[in-house]
């Protein structure tokens, strides 16, 4: 059998809200057209595609990615620097200290809530994370459907957020560390970042979905703090709910790919004295 002729994709569903596996398929080969028109397809439909039992090296990582695109560099580490200094497209991700700082990015504790640089104009569509190193409990990722979301919503509040612009925050990280070059602002109409539609359209499918990037610091434009508040408070509630939700227990190996946009997600603390490395990618959002 060819592992990458994906005309018969092995693709299971995992939930009702997202998420599908993708079986028989070893990402370190060389992907063929077809496998990436496949694999488009699924991430399309179900916004999250897990890989089980993969070892990639970072070439290939970075080789599989690039089939879906050009790679974003992540942003520099708190120091300021590229976290791989032989790939730096590839972001760390990691508790594991060296020499007294920290491999990656986002220690130990828990990642609330959010989308990937999404303080920027033109935000990664996708990233591929790879689970090199997991502790043996914690640290499960979380995805959140936000075309269900939006769909979900009372026509009101629909037509409420209709033309509506929120600021996502560019001074902190997911796990909420201030980035280099930042300083706290207390006001949030004065926070740095982005400013995107809350309500985001599909170019392919027309299909509408929130699009809320992460809570702290974002601020509806034309709003009263109050009221701004109010709003995104309700719209988080919402757009959390279990029934959007899928949760994943990561082993070694383990790809996951998510379709940025449309999505959500957090990650639980986990014990700090365990390890947990993951290598990602993040590509770019089209123009
Ligand atoms: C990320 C992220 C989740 C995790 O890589 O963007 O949020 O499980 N990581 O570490
Ligand atoms: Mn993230």
């Amino acid at each position: 059998m060819l592992a990458h002729d994906l005309r018969r994709p092995t693709i299971f569903p995992m939930d009702a809200a997202l998420g599908a596996e993708v079986a028989e398929i070893d990402l370190a080969l060389p992907l063929t057209g077809q496998g990436h028109a496949a694999l488009d397809a699924a991430l399309r439909e179900h916004l999250v595609l897990l890989f089980r039992e993969q070892n990639l090296t970072d070439d290939a990582l970075v080789a599989f990615s690039r089939w879906f695109g050009e790679l974003d560099p992540p942003a520099p580490n708190p120091y300021g620097e590229p976290l791989h200094k032989s790939h730096p497209e590839i972001n760390i991700i990691s508790n594991v200290m060296q020499n007294g700082r920290p491999i990656g990015n986002l220690g130990d504790g828990e990642a609330v809530w959010h989308a990937d640089m999404t303080y920027r104009d033109n935000p990664p569509k996708a990233a591929v994370l790879h689970a090199l190193e997991v502790p043996p409990s914690g640290g499960a990722t979380y995805f959140a459907n936000m075309f269900a979301a939006y769909d979900a919503l009372p026509e009101a509040l629909k037509t409420q957020i209709e033309d509506k612009m929120a600021i996502h925050d560019a001074a902190h990280n997911s796990a909420g560390m201030l980035r280099k070059g930042y300083t706290e602002v207390d006001d949030v109409r004065e926070t740095p970042g982005a400013r995107h539609r809350l309500v985001k359209t599909e170019p392919h499918s027309g299909r509408k979905a929130l699009f809320l990037g992460r809570r702290p610091h974002s601020y509806v434009l034309g709003l009263d703090i109050d009221d701004s508040n109010t709003l995104l408070d309700t719209l988080w509630a919402h757009a959390t709910q279990p029934d959007f939700v899928i949760r994943h227990d990561w082993q070694a190996g383990d790809v996951l790919m998510w379709s940025n946009l449309w999505v959500l997600h957090r990650r639980d603390s986990f014990d700090g004295t365990q390890r947990r490395v993951m290598h990602r990618t993040q590509i770019r959002g089209d123009a």
